[in-house]
């Protein structure tokens, strides 16, 4: 992607020099470059290098260059930022969301990827606070590369050494690269705009005491997956999310819960007015008689006493018996094995029968399908048990597949 548009922020250290040649080199290749350095990296090196080399005018501080609001149009512009050095004291201010020069100022404007080198000595790089602003960082996206082992700036040597130009150069690339792909990728058709739909996800726990409970292996992948898929498809999505092992996707909302009778309660207010209901939790289907308040203790010499299990509601079947909007197509899933008295198929018709749901996704779990695992296969049955619909491959296949035959049943656009 030659003639992107870069920032190169330089801040104060004496590996400024490197960053003078990572200019060149990305000059060479034809993107444009504006520096933005600190008024610590003006002490190593000279505005007048990197005016010179970038082509452009250098500003250190918001005040200079005001008239055009220079952080906000540097980072609305910028398809990547590079900062190298960066010092301990500029991964802090970053960390903190300082915004007291230019660069920093510019670090909370940019969209774009963000390619932190940090150069400094060993012991300012292992520092505690140094390590936290550094992972601070990498968990907000910005690209925190490892400073190279070797000799620093007096007879000191180890970890600290600002990488190679050759290196830096090629993390920048990478990642632009990176970002070129990401939206050159053709994004789905909004054909779920203006549908709301309602996507429980994850496994119910059931307490046995204040700190033990029942429960199962569902991650919530496929669920959050859905979610995802549906979000970029348009939808309004209201995720209820039982004890997920995953991170909910962005853009959609969220009621956490924990047991069945939460979820079941959330899946029913959520339901009022829902296009669709996808039940892709994993829901207990029995939950202890009684869970005392206290823990429950061992007594030596005695056998633990049996747990009482009482039936669950069945949220899905109740869905389909007494739903709270008639119009709401009703989606279930059916994680199956199979064994001497059917097989995954058999077993999941019986239940696309017995529960009455539109559509019944069913998955064969195993050890290499379903159950926490990124791939997965489903095949999707109607109510009378007839199969109208396969998916396979990544949690987002199967979560575009099955949306795909959701849309189609919806028909129409836009809640119409
Ligand atoms: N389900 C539900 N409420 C329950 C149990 C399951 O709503 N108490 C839903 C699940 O969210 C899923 C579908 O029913 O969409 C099938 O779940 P599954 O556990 O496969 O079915 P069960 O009815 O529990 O049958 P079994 O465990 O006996 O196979």
């Amino acid at each position: 992607m030659p003639g992107a548009h870069i920032v190169l922020g330089v801040s104060g250290g004496i590996a400024a020099y490197k960053a003078v040649l990572l200019l060149r080199l990305l000059r060479e290749r034809g993107h444009d470059v504006r520096v933005v350095p600190t008024a610590g990296a003006l002490e190593f090196v000279g505005k007048a290098t990197w005016e010179a080399l970038s082509g452009h005018p250098v500003h250190t501080s918001v005040f200079e260059g005001a008239a055009e609001v220079e952080h906000v149009m540097l980072g609305r512009s910028a398809d990547l930022l590079v900062v190298a050095p960066a010092t301990a004291d500029l991964l802090s201010r970053a960390a903190t969301g300082r915004a007291d020069d230019l660069l920093t100022a510019t670090l909370l404007t940019v969209t774009c990827p963000v390619l932190m080198a940090p150069a400094m000595h060993t012991e300012m790089w292992q520092h505690p606070a140094t390590v936290a602003n550094v992972a601070t960082l990498r968990a907000r996206g910005v690209h925190v590369m490892d400073p190279d082992s070797g000799r620093l700036t007096g007879q000191d040597s180890g970890p600290g050494r600002l990488p190679e130009p050759e290196a830096l150069e090629a993390a920048a690339l990478a990642l632009l690269a990176r970002a070129e792909g990401v939206a050159a990728e053709p994004k789905p058709a909004p054909d779920l705009a203006g549908r709301r739909i309602v996507i429980s996800a994850g496994g119910t726990r059931e307490p046995l005491d204040p700190v033990r409970f029942l429960g199962n292996r569902s991650s919530g992948r496929q669920g959050v997956a859905i979610a995802a898929a549906a979000a970029q498809r348009g939808a309004d999505v209201e995720l209820v999310a039982a004890n997920l092992a995953v991170p909910a996707p962005p853009g959609v909302r969220v009621t956490g819960v924990e047991t069945t009778a939460q979820l079941r309660d959330a899946v029913r207010r959520a339901a009022r007015g829902a296009d669709v209901v996808v039940m892709a939790a994993a829901v207990a289907d029995f939950r202890p008689a009684t869970a005392p308040g206290v823990k429950i203790k061992k007594v030596a010499g005695r056998p633990p006493a049996p747990i009482e299990l009482v039936e669950n509601p069945d949220i899905l079947a109740e869905l389909v018996a007494d739903p709270p909007d008639a119009r709401t197509l009703v989606v279930g899933f059916a994680a199956e094995t199979g064994d001497e008295t059917g097989s995954v198929l058999e077993h999941g018709r019986a239940k696309a029968r017995r529960k009455g749901a539109s559509l019944l996704a069913v998955n064969e779990v195993g050890p290499a399908v379903g159950f926490g695992d990124v791939a997965n296969q489903v095949t999707v049955l109607d109510a009378n048990g007839e199969i109208v619909g396969e998916a396979s491959g990544t949690k987002d296949d199967v979560a575009h597949g099955l949306l795909d035959l959701i849309a189609s049943r919806l028909g129409g656009v836009g809640g119409a």
